[in-house]
């Protein structure tokens, strides 16, 4: 029988020691986009844990891009030495230290969920949000439709952001495509209005995130991988869906993207997603199977059984876990194979053999 969760998966230079990732997941605990102390103890754990890779939470490339206050930032030379501290904790730790880098785009600029996360005006902290067109999403205001130049600076600020990734010891840089954020909303039909070359058909809706790809691939060192986070589907109809996933995982393989991370929705809060355990996992099978790219399935994948299922079966190269590593650190040791345990040496006595 197969068993494919705690094999090792090599993405060019790098080899995962298990098929498990930590899903980004953002903190909002960064001042003027650094990271704290608690950013140090929260990867360092999950690491520790026996995750393969972790993906360190949404990392703004531009100030304006953040979607809190709170959002870690590398708009800065000195933003990636303090997130090196982070990175040398994973790897210390024994997990592949990965990062992904976003851009909020018109979902910028609200507070901190646990202060509410509606959205900020100036007076409060806020700043102006910048999208592909002057359509706001729900009651947030509305954002400044991106010019050329801006769209310019956008793909220059990804690229900037992935080399001061690699300055910073990471040795995956995950693409934030997804969940509503700038370069979902040039993808999608319901957020981009645009006539130039960067809207219209969806030709032009991905001509900025293919840009911005290559722009990125070409920032990075031939050995290291990159990933890149998609919604396969809007959930809505006229929406950005699961055929226009298909055409952009195409295009982002020809560039060079290792491995798509398929999640959904986030671009409008009326969409209507199917929740349910593994609910997503169908998405990554589709792109697996149709595009021939390695894919990463997540959400609400909470039992060992479902996680092997999707390595096995072949709907995915590996898996991500969100919230449940937030309860469960300690999911990936606790769950792998007595010969496959990965345990730091300090605690070998914990998990005897
Ligand atoms: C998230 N999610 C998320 N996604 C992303 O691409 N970048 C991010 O920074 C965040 N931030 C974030 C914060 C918190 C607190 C949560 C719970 C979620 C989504 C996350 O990566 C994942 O896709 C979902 O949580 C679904 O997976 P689980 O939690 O069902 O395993």
């Amino acid at each position: 029988m197969t068993d494919l969760l705690f094999d090792p998966l090599k993405l060019r230079g790098v080899e995962l020691p298990n098929r498990i990732s930590m899903a980004p997941m953002c903190q909002y605990s960064s001042v003027d986009g650094f990271p704290g102390d608690w950013h140090l103890r929260h990867y360092a754990e999950r690491a520790v844990g026996g995750t393969g890779l972790i993906v360190v939470e949404a990392t703004a490339v531009l100030p304006e891009g953040r979607i809190t206050p709170g959002d870690l930032g590398i708009w800065d030379d000195e933003h990636a030495e303090a997130l090196g501290k982070i990175a040398r904790v994973i790897k210390a730790a024994g997990a592949v230290a990965g990062i992904q880098i976003a851009h909020a785009g018109r979902k910028a600029s609200t507070a901190r969920p646990w202060e509410g996360g509606a959205w900020l005006p100036r007076d409060k902290g806020g700043w102006a949000t910048a999208a592909p067109s002057a359509l706001a999403f729900e009651s947030y205001a509305a954002p400044q439709a991106l010019d050329e130049a801006g769209i310019t600076a956008v793909v220059a600020a990804f690229a900037s952001a992935a080399r001061r990734a690699v300055a910073a010891g990471f040795e995956v840089v995950e693409l934030h495509s997804a969940h509503g954020y700038l370069l979902h909303q040039f993808l999608s039909p319901l957020s981009n209005a645009r006539s130039d070359r960067f809207g219209g058909n969806l030709e032009g809706r991905m001509r900025l995130p293919l840009e911005v790809a290559s722009a990125i691939r070409g920032a990075l060192p031939e050995t290291m991988p990159m990933l890149v986070r998609i919604s396969a589907t809007d959930w809505m109809v006229g929406g950005w869906d699961i055929e226009g996933s298909v055409e952009y995982v195409r295009g982002l393989k020809a560039l060079g993207v290792d491995l798509v991370d398929v999640s959904s929705g986030g671009l409008v809060a009326a969409a209507k997603p199917v929740l349910g355990p593994m609910y997503q996992v169908a998405f990554a099978r589709a792109i697996r199977e149709r595009t021939g790219a390695k894919t990463g399935a997540v959400g609400m994948i909470t039992e060992a059984a479902e996680a092997r299922s999707v390595v096995d079966g072949g709907a995915a190269d590996i898996v991500s876990f969100g919230r449940l590593l937030l309860r469960d650190p300690y999911w990936p040791i606790r769950n792998a194979p007595t010969e496959r345990r990965r345990s730091p040496l300090q605690y070998l006595r914990a998990f005897p053999s």
